[in-house]
């Protein structure tokens, strides 16, 4: 596929002062040494594990080994140049069954990276929860029960308590949806379920779970913390103008987009969800406070967003609806022919940022400021003879989604960063390590790094923005804490 691409003699406009530019990566898809210093089983760990739920047959079990090359890693952002870098903590190697004493050696290594990124200049923007559930937790019935919300506001608690003293923004959770819907409606993600009341009742455990979570480390507050949630959300239209598409499409918008953004930003259910889930009627899992507990204010939203959504009525897999998943919701996609699709098939289009941040402001006036925490491409890329990836596409994609989010910006939307998923190529979940979103390509036999075009495009662009920022304070403490040093 060939995007168009621009210039360097088109550069792009300048982003407002304060801008921060970053990259993001996930714990199980680029930490590797999935069975060291004490770090336990997580779901991913099983899921990968089962035959046939990687497309490709891999697993997480090395990846990018950065568990052991995060020096290495932490070198590349530097000369990347950005402000900011957001990773995540993976819960297993904290609390290895879920609950219980911190495990020393795995916080430890996080606090070095911690360390080495402020050394470097770059803001550490942390993520709890990219999706590695300890497994002994799913064991007693995962998402699907109130109390591994209570055991992440403890994980949060510790982690916070160890780290907050250095990391100054923190997210609760990852693409909640992917967690809830594709992991246990479609099946397609860990923990692998499919289910109708689970996967409901996982979605709104979730959302008790950050707002447990956000409400513990705000108790626990020592200085300038920043706290929020990283939501995957689409911007859709109807494929045609029938009744039965627009029908689709407000299934899809509450499926997706609605039932977060509702309890967290406007102190209601979803509105449309009795014409998602006709059948699912059941909601004993909301608790009289909820909605309090789940709305508490929020100093940004992460927003991830990689493509349009063109929904079309369709077919449900399950005729009877009180035995549907809560992924079957009669919903197909018929995105515009002449768009072109990136190798993951998701089709192109730049303009997502602008009218995906107008939607917001238009229906959520509490919205907080938004920070774009993922939006990247995958790419067929290869290294050339001479040694480089040549990724003109990528390049592209990055600069018309860019210039799209600046008008977005222009319009009035309040967006302070931007985060290009992702640093490296990594474990790209059920579809394994053949599509690759990184701005450094990953040899996966000898775990070399090699930096791509748009890494060098990327840099230069940022440099051509003010250079460096860091717009939060993110001082090292002074004192050293006893885990720093472990391990
Ligand atoms: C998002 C995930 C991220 C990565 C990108 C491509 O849904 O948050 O981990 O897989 O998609």
């Amino acid at each position: 596929m060939t995007l168009p691409t621009r210039t360097a003699s088109e550069p792009l406009p300048a982003f407002p002062a304060g801008f921060v530019w970053g990259t993001a990566t996930a714990a199980y898809q680029i930490e590797g040494a999935v069975s060291e210093d004490g770090r336990g089983p997580s779901i991913w760990d099983t899921f990968s594990h089962t035959p046939g739920a990687i497309e490709t047959g891999e697993t997480g079990d090395v990846a990018c080994d950065h568990y052991h090359r995060w020096k290495e890693d932490v070198d590349l952002l530097r000369e990347l140049g950005g402000g900011a870098y957001r990773f995540s903590v993976a819960w297993p190697r904290i609390q290895p069954t879920g609950r219980g004493a911190v495990n020393a050696a795995g916080m430890g290594f996080y606090s070095r990276l911690v360390d080495e990124l402020l050394d470097a200049g770059i803001t550490p923007v942390l993520t709890l929860y990219h999706w590695d559930l300890p497994q002994a937790l799913e064991d007693v019935g995962g998402w699907r029960v109130r109390d591994t919300a209570k055991r992440f506001a403890e994980y949060a608690t510790l982690v916070h308590g160890a780290l907050g003293d250095r990391v100054p923004m923190w997210t609760t959770f990852n693409e909640p949806f992917c967690t809830a819907f594709i992991g246990y409606a479609e099946g397609r993600h860990a923990p692998g379920a499919k289910e109708g009341h689970g996967a409901l009742a996982a979605a709104h455990h979730l959302l008790v779970a950050h707002g447990l979570a956000v409400t513990a480390m705000r108790d626990q507050q020592r200085r300038d913390e920043r706290f929020g949630i990283t939501l995957n959300l689409q911007d859709i239209t109807p494929a045609d103008d029938s009744t039965e598409d627009r029908a689709a499409a407000r299934r899809l918008d509450g499926f997706i987009n609605r039932v977060f953004l509702d309890p967290l930003f406007a102190h209601r259910y979803p509105q449309a969800e009795a014409e998602v889930w006709p059948g699912l009627t059941d909601r004993a899992f909301r608790l009289d406070g909820d909605l309090g507990l789940i709305g508490v204010p929020l100093d940004f939203l992460g927003v991830n967003t990689y493509f349009p959504s063109y929904p079309v009525a369709g077919e449900h897999a399950q005729p009877d609806p009180t035995r549907r998943t809560a992924g079957d919701i009669g919903v197909g996609e018929a995105p515009p022919e002449h768009l072109p699709r990136t190798e993951m098939g998701w089709p192109v289009e730049a303009d997502i940022m602008r009218r995906l941040m107008a939607r917001l402001r238009a229906e959520y006036p509490e919205l907080p400021p938004v920070y774009i925490t993922e939006n990247g491409m995958a790419c067929p890329d290869e290294i050339a003879a001479d040694g480089v990836v040549h990724d003109q596409d990528r390049i592209a994609y990055l600069d018309g989604h860019l210039r799209s989010l600046h008008q977005a910006i222009e319009d009035g939307a309040d967006v302070r960063g931007y985060f290009y998923w992702s640093l490296l190529d990594n474990f790209e979940w059920a579809r394994g390590y053949a599509k690759r979103f990184g701005l450094v390509h990953i040899d996966y036999a000898t775990l070399a790094r090699t930096p791509k075009d748009s890494f060098a495009w990327y840099r230069d662009m940022i440099r051509a923005q003010r250079g460096r920022d860091t717009p939060l304070s993110a001082a090292k403490a002074a004192s050293s804490r006893s885990w720093t040093s472990s391990s």
